[in-house]
């Protein structure tokens, strides 16, 4: 399905036939774009970025590469291409056809969900706006340009839901979109993760590994919904998502190599009078962004999650390959109890965990990427393993949120926590000694100091093309 460029947003859905449509969003575009160079990367106005740009939904060539000048990207507004008679897969109206409209009784869930979906989007590139500064290469800074552009595309995807299915009500909320502000005391971001300075590329990895990923479990229980506009969006989105997860693995593992070059160079675990950033600084990065989105899934136990998902508008990670019955009714599990001696269970009826199950799956997506990590260092012949922190540590959501733990998941008093906690997150030391690294490298193909070069560059092109012009 090829995009239509021809119009003033470009589309798969057919904009032009649906001239209301289409002139409210030209009348929340100018806003957009305001929001864009207000609250967007800082210094990008003039600058030409290599940039993929999304020209159909198909699987292969979707994307055409060029250079851009960034505010003139092309956002648009793109659905992967319907299933065939696709049917709601799970949930009270499992078997029945999938709905092109919004069902009356469901409107103010769905809505939620879109907007709390949307929210995180223009979020995280007000939290990632000042990192344009300080790339330590053209290649990085593209890539960071990359995410944001495609993060906006992102709310442009739940834009066009709210517009074209929800009314003034969903207009509102599409202009609410531009008016809260991440980190804003008075007008916060919805989640507390998307609230969070982004003002180091170590940090920068960390999101796009760890909040990223959150990003893939959310899309990807939203892409089994029954309403399809917003399932087809949702599978559009994913495709892009993977490639933020793959500038946070990637730029994570070459911190790592460079790491663990320079301790076999100076055979030493203190890499920072080197230059290097210590693996023990590493983790506690880890530790911060794991355990904090975490708490984006929210409560274990979740009546609303119970009734999104008996509703049919959020499935289960890859819920058709789930083996059961995708209706839960009668099922129960136990989940873990805080109670005074120590953790205990209880027993909790199923349909309320999906909170609980969603997250299951990302602890186990996050810790495949581990060990990726730890094997290039054992490959280096270093004995150190970077871990995920317990569930329990560092919570201020659900079960564990009254407590105190250690990343090993022993439970301790709020003045041993508060006495330990500098040796496990990162300290104001830690984030100046990683804020003192932070000098722009913009020599093409060269690399800042603390980070190993990539292995290959974008689209076939050579490490040191110029991904960026300033002129
Ligand atoms: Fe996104
Ligand atoms: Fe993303």
């Amino acid at each position: 399905m090829k995009a239509d460029y021809n119009e003033s947003i470009p589309n798969n859905v057919n904009l032009g036939d649906d001239r209301r449509l289409l002139r409210a969003l030209e009348r929340w575009q100018p806003a957009y774009i305001q929001w864009w160079k207000d609250m967007g990367p800082v210094n990008s106005n003039d600058i030409e970025v290599y940039l993929r740009t999304a020209v159909s939904v198909d699987t292969d060539g979707w994307a055409h590469f060029d250079h851009v000048k960034m505010p003139d990207y092309r956002w648009g507004i793109f659905l992967a291409e319907p299933g065939p008679d696709r049917k709601i897969s799970f949930g009270a109206h499992k078997g029945e056809p999938v709905w092109n409209e919004i069902p009356g009784e469901y409107r103010s869930e769905l809505r939620r969900l879109i907007v709390t979906q949307g929210d995180t989007e223009p979020a995280s590139v007000e939290q990632q706006r000042e990192l344009g500064r300080t790339a330590p290469s053209l290649y990085d800074l593209r890539n960071l340009y990359q995410v944001n552009v495609e993060e906006g595309r992102h709310l442009w995807a739940m834009v066009y839901l709210l517009h074209a299915y929800f009314g003034r009500d969903g207009r509102e909320e599409a202009d609410e979109m531009l008016e809260r502000h991440a980190g804003d005391p008075d007008r916060p971001r919805i989640l507390k993760a998307f609230n969070e300075q982004t003002n180091d590329w170590l940090s920068f990895f960390m999101f796009t590994y760890f909040q990223d990923r959150d990003g893939k479990f959310q899309l990807a229980a939203l892409a089994e919904s029954g309403f399809d506009p917003l399932s087809r969006t949702c599978r559009f989105m994913l495709t892009e998502e993977a490639h933020h997860m793959f500038v946070g693995e990637t730029g994570v593992m070459r911190i790592l190599q460079r790491t663990c070059e320079l301790m076999r160079q100076h055979d030493t675990t203190d890499v920072r009078p080197f230059g290097g950033i210590n693996l023990e600084t590493v983790q506690k990065w880890i530790n911060f962004h794991y355990s904090i989105c975490l708490d984006l899934f929210g409560s274990e136990r979740s009546t609303n999650a119970a009734n999104y998902f008996s509703m049919g508008l959020k499935g289960r990670y890859q819920e058709t390959k789930i083996d059961d019955d995708h209706k839960l009714d009668g099922e129960q599990m136990d989940i873990p109890k805080v109670t005074e001696d120590g953790i205990d269970s209880e027993t909790i009826s199923t349909l309320t965990a999906m909170n609980l199950k969603l997250r299951q799956d990302y602890t186990a997506d996050s810790q495949r990427g581990l060990n990726r990590f730890n094997k290039m260092i054992a490959a280096h012949d270093i004995d150190v393993t970077l871990t995920l922190p317990d569930e329990k540590f560092n919570r201020t959501i659900g079960i564990y949120s009254g407590i105190e733990a250690t990343p090993e998941g022993e439970l301790i008093s709020a003045e041993e926590w508060a006495k330990r906690r500098a040796a496990w997150l990162p300290t104001d030391e830690d984030k100046a000694y990683v804020n003192s690294l932070m000098v722009p490298v913009t020599e093409p193909g060269k690399m800042a100091g603390w980070i190993a070069p990539p292995k290959r560059g974008i689209h076939g092109r050579p490490i040191d093309y110029e991904y960026v012009l300033f002129h």
